[in-house]
């Protein structure tokens, strides 16, 4: 598929959007809500790609799911710990690493079953070797292409022992696949992160009822203990602060914009991006803040400012804003000055090299970047002229480059548009209405 889509420079994005819910979330809830007792309700649901994925997956498992409609709530019953069933099919995970990379944890436990998954293009280039090798360590048995790193991967459901497991790369997947399988390892499993990574899975869990518990330096050990009986729960997911973040940095960067947005989940494990915004000199304000299902939300208002600064990322932060380097790249383009990125050789296996991409799409606006092993750099005050730029396939890339072309002179085409599906839908709709 190529769907072509056309942006015209110029112009300012005015008004009040409403972003859809969570991608990481609505696939946790999902997981989490299938091997739980009784009936789980959730609301605010991303009715996406990915997490369309998941539920799939989950059906082919044996859990009842129903047909999931947009904006519609639903409730799922969940078959407890032990009682999801060997599927007839192989699972088919997509472009959704979260999917593929929390099943295994999820199905690794299961004794006596066998499960095959595998994905798209994509997927099954992206390295599955960091969940396998760590389950394996418990004693899971995983197979798959490259010595185990690669899908299609083949589980057979073993016995589990709880281990102490120290990550080498800060990843919420790779340690929420161990948490799920921590559940039904005997006695407990601890995971030691390098640095924090999201934790909704963490807080999920312990709104269901496991004895899961947060230590060490900056909440980086996390200790789960088997055998715990999940409870249905409701669940009520925020919007994505990653899809809201297009939005953030537009309106910042577009002149005479200002975006209210709303009811955007705010968890400190995700909101990286504002402490770039705020080195840049953003102008943006957080409004009606409030807790829903455990997790921290709030509105955010962005006015353009002028005179943004240059800005530095590195170390720690990156996770917690992992999947915004892409925009963020783009807002670099219109700063004042040099921007750097640093320690993100991650982006390299995200759904495309995301380092390669950028700049490599960037370019051809007229963007001045140099890619290094783990970064990129990055020449601001840039004067961007339309370009026909490509997706790859990826859809934070596909969104970033819509943004970049806001920017340009003259109108821009966006090719294999259509990625944006996996995670933002709606996207092309909400650009339209923004910037009417
Ligand atoms: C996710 C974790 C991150 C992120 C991805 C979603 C999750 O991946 O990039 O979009 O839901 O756990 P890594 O765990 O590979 O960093």
């Amino acid at each position: 598929m190529n769907n072509i889509r056309k942006i015209n420079g110029g112009g300012n994005l005015k008004g009040e959007i409403k972003v859809p819910g969570d991608k990481s979330i609505s696939h946790r809830a999902l997981i989490i809500g299938s091997i739980a007792q009784g009936e789980t309700y959730i609301e605010g649901f991303l009715h996406s790609e990915d997490p369309l994925s998941t539920a799939e997956c989950l059906r082919k498992l044996g859990v009842n799911i129903p047909k999931i409609r947009k904006d519609e709530p639903f409730t799922i019953s969940g078959l407890g710990l032990y009682g999801l069933k060997e599927p007839r099919e192989i699972l088919n995970c997509g472009n959704s690493g979260t999917t593929m990379r929390l099943l295994m944890g999820l199905l690794a436990g299961q004794e006596g079953k066998n499960f095959i998954l595998t994905g798209d293009h994509s997927l099954n280039e992206r390295p599955m070797g960091r969940v396998g090798k760590p389950l394996s360590m418990m004693g899971g048995k995983i197979f798959g292409r490259e010595s185990g790193n690669k899908a299609p991967i083949s589980i057979d459901g073993n016995k589990l022992k709880g281990c102490v497991i120290g990550t080498p790369v800060a990843s919420a997947q790779v340690k929420s696949a161990i948490l799920l399988a921590g559940l039904k390892a005997s006695g407990t499993t601890s995971v030691i992160e390098p640095a924090s990574s999201r934790d909704h899975t963490e807080r999920m869990l312990k709104a269901f009822g496991a004895d899961i518990s947060i230590r060490g330096e900056f909440g980086r050990n996390i200790v789960i203990k088997s055998g715990a009986n999940l409870i249905g729960q409701k669940i009520l997911i925020p919007g994505d602060i990653s899809s809201a973040a297009f939005w953030m940095i537009a309106a910042s960067i577009v002149p005479n914009s200002e975006v209210l947005i709303k009811n955007v989940g705010l968890n400190p494990t995700r909101t990286g991006i504002l402490n770039v915004m705020d080195s840049m000199g953003c102008n943006y304000e957080i409004l009606d803040k409030s807790t829903i299902a455990g997790e921290p939300i709030g509105s955010i208002m962005v006015k353009t400012a002028k005179n943004l600064r240059a800005f530095t990322i590195e170390g720690d932060v990156l996770p917690k804003l992992i999947d915004e380097i892409p925009i963020l790249t783009v807002a670099a383009c219109f700063c004042d000055g040099v921007s750097e990125i640093k320690d993100a050789q991650e982006l390299r296996v995200k759904e495309t090299d995301r380092l390669k991409v950028m700049a490599r799409q960037l370019r051809k606006f007229g963007a001045e970047i140099s890619e290094k092993e783990d970064g990129l750099i990055i020449k601001g005050q840039s004067n961007f002229n339309s370009a026909e730029v490509d997706s790859e396939t990826d859809h934070r890339v596909s969104m970033s480059l819509a943004i970049a072309s806001l920017l340009a002179k003259g109108t821009s085409k966006i090719m294999k548009a259509e990625a944006s599906s996996v995670s933002y839908p709606t996207f092309w709709d909400d650009l339209a209405q923004l910037t009417n």
